[in-house]
């Protein structure tokens, strides 16, 4: 990244202004000075933010893995792209050179052709945290495909509707899949799925576990018998800068799933550079994000922005507690990790083990520790900071979200003053606003408002697949001309950014979006209910977890409450998957609700956190007597 990084704090500014100055200048020279293209833009944006229309770099033509792979070939082949680190630390670790990695893409490439997958064609992965999961994603990107991954820990249902909805050609998965002490049964979802997937053509089966699987005759196919037979060289196909690049599911606060859609160049662009910035990547670093590839933070930071950039990226298979809770600090000690992504509710499960488990480990190979997804409250924070980073390593608390394809807001480590529980300061090209309730913009300082951007950035999602009025509705219509993110913050006095939550109905858990409105549609699901509501409540680990208060049906329900509770959970973790899981369920006779008909969630939220003296105006209620029955039988 030549000329674009950000050296000191007054270069940060200096960038910054000239970014907001002239933001298409700014993204013009980054995207030339730093990529390969088959032909160059003829404009640098168009735009409407009351449309919801963003484009970059009009007509320019590329592939995204030429900027990954075949640019690094000449100047860097030998060098490992990929270091795999299998769940099971007494299983030899993979490093894959930047050679291997062209050879597998090239392969993986020329099966999907054979399997009929043309350019356009959408290609669901469902695999676990394996190198053919990055392999594909490449691969589909190289022939035009537009690949739609569905984290493994999602149930049938919630996969068949990502399948449907993008109506795939053809999927890729696995006969099963590590996770700590647990073998994830990922091919029996696909097969269940399926039922209901008249679009999928084609099986891809990657052999991880050998769990016993029924291969569909005609349909299904094992994956390294088809590499065998393929040739390496795949020539890339070129690729419009507004093409489709890949499809990623992400919870509203209503109905079903968005797919987000994010587009070859501007996507590129956006999170080579962030990348770079954020992570003040050197070329000897060794990378480690440890989340799941299935989520943005995966797409954009383990796989795409790390491979433009040339470096060398960790995919860990495993999880952070086993086989025992030192394992991300041995991963750390044994590859020589040297900049660190992880997410606040894994900070704080470990900080709970006793301090020998990170202490006993050497992490003096760490130059940046960086966080995400969630909040990190002040004591993560220090933790963070005092026992993996050693009062050494900068904390880079980054805000974004799957929309925004690549990191906002977030200090520039060795540059940036680092504030606990602050994301600090926007990055070039991104110009937040808050805006009060009445869509006044807020400049006094301290004052929570609904966090907007005010202009394009490359990395903005371009709509939502099938569904662009939906992506009006949802971003674009709150407050006229900006995009509104979702998110409540304030700012400090030097113009530092604390993000202090959702402000819709989407619930962060463990650093997942859920969404309420599907988790009360699946407990709806179950005959013995009548009405449901989900709250969530402060976790000291999650972050958040899930309160659910449920009303029965009056049929004369005799079973056990407790029973009833459980069958709810299987329920969600059917429809949804097992990270929707209620943690209490309270039956009651009915939901505070106002005149209108609506829910008065701030009082449920009050009372599942335990807070019973501020529910503020409650003169709209219907029957406030409903509250004093939830709050005594409230569940501690
Ligand atoms: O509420 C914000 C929270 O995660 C949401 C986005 O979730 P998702 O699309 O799944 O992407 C997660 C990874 C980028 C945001 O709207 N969030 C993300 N990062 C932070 C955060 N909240 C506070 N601080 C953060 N650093």
């Amino acid at each position: 990244m030549k000329n674009y990084v950000i050296e000191s704090l007054p270069d940060y500014f200096k960038q910054y202004k000239k970014s907001i100055k002239n933001p298409k200048k700014f993204w013009d020279k980054v995207a030339d000075e730093n990529f390969v293209w088959y032909q160059r833009w003829e404009k640098v944006l168009n735009y409407n933010m009351h449309e919801a229309k963003i484009e970059w770099f009009l007509n320019a033509k590329l592939n995204i893995t030429k900027n990954c792979i075949d640019r690094h070939l000449a100047p860097r082949g030998r060098k490992t792209a990929i270091i795999w680190e299998p769940n099971n630390p007494d299983e030899p670790a993979q490093h894959i050179s930047y050679n291997e990695l062209y050879e597998r893409v090239g392969k993986m490439s020329n099966v999907l052709r054979d399997q009929g997958i043309k350019k356009g064609d959408r290609v669901s992965v469902y695999l676990p945290m394996i190198p053919e999961l990055a392999v594909t994603m490449l691969a589909c990107a190289r022939i035009g495909a537009v690949h739609s991954v569905v984290f493994a820990g999602f149930s049938s249902s919630a996969l068949a509707s990502r399948i449907n909805d993008s109506e795939t050609k053809l999927v890729i998965t696995s006969d099963g899949g590590y996770r700590g002490n647990k073998v994830l049964d990922l091919k029996s979802i696909v097969d269940d799925a399926l039922e209901k997937c008249p679009t999928v053509e084609k099986v891809l089966v990657v052999k991880r576990t050998n769990n016993e699987v029924t291969m569909k005759e005609g349909r299904d196919m094992w994956l390294q018998e088809l590499l065998d037979n393929a040739p390496v060289d795949n020539i890339p196909t070129i690729m419009d800068a507004e093409d489709p690049l890949f499809i990623l599911y992400t919870s509203g606060s209503t109905g079903k799933p968005k797919g987000m859609l994010h587009t070859c160049a501007g996507y590129m662009v956006y999170c080579a550079y962030t990348f770079k910035n954020v992570f003040n990547y050197q070329e000897n670093d060794i990378y480690w994000c440890t989340a799941d590839i299935g989520w943005i933070t995966g797409h954009s930071y383990i796989l795409y922005g790390p491979l433009a950039n040339g470096a060398t990226t960790v995919i860990f298979e495993g999880t952070p507690n086993y086989p025992n809770p030192d394992r991300f600090w041995q991963v750390i000690e044994k590859h020589q990790v040297s900049l660190f992504y992880t997410a606040p509710t894994a900070i704080r499960s470990l900080a709970k083990e006793n301090a020998d488990w990170v202490e006993k480990r050497n992490l003096s190979s760490l130059r940046v520790i960086g966080s995400v997804g969630e909040p990190i409250n002040d004591e993560a924070w220090h933790w963070y900071n005092d026992h993996v980073g050693k009062k050494k390593c900068p904390v880079v608390d980054t805000w974004w979200q799957t929309e925004t394809g690549g990191i906002m807001i977030s200090p520039v480590p060795f540059v940036t003053p680092t504030k606990p529980t602050y994301a600090t300061l926007p990055l070039p090209g991104i110009q937040p606003v808050l805006m009060d309730d009445k869509r006044n913009e807020i400049t006094a300082n301290q004052v929570d408002g609904n966090l907007c951007i005010r202009f394009p950035w490359p990395g903005i999602a371009r709509t939502i697949w099938g569904d662009h009025q939906r992506y009006i509705d949802t971003y674009f219509s709150a407050f006229p001309g900006k995009y509104f993110t979702g998110d409540g913050a304030l700012r400090d006095e030097v113009g530092y950014y604390r993000i202090t939550g959702r402000v819709d109905d989407v619930i962060i858990v463990s650093g997942h979006n859920l969404g309420t409105a599907p988790i009360e549609d699946s407990i709806n699901l179950h005959p013995a209910v009548a009405e449901s509501a989900i709250v969530g409540y402060p976790h000291d680990v999650k972050g958040n977890a899930l309160y659910g208060f449920v009303i029965l049906k009056e049929t004369g329900e005799t079973r056990i409450k407790e029973n009833l509770a459980k069958e709810i959970n299987f329920l969600i973790a059917d429809t949804i998957g097992p990270i929707a899981k209620l943690d209490k369920i309270q039956f009651v006779s009915g939901l505070p609700k106002t005149r209108s008909g609506k829910i008065m969630r701030r009082i449920l939220r009050k009372i599942a956190e335990g807070d019973f003296n501020n529910f503020g105006d409650t003169s709209t209620l219907l029957n406030p007597e409903v509250v004093e029955e939830i709050k005594a039988g409230r569940i501690e």
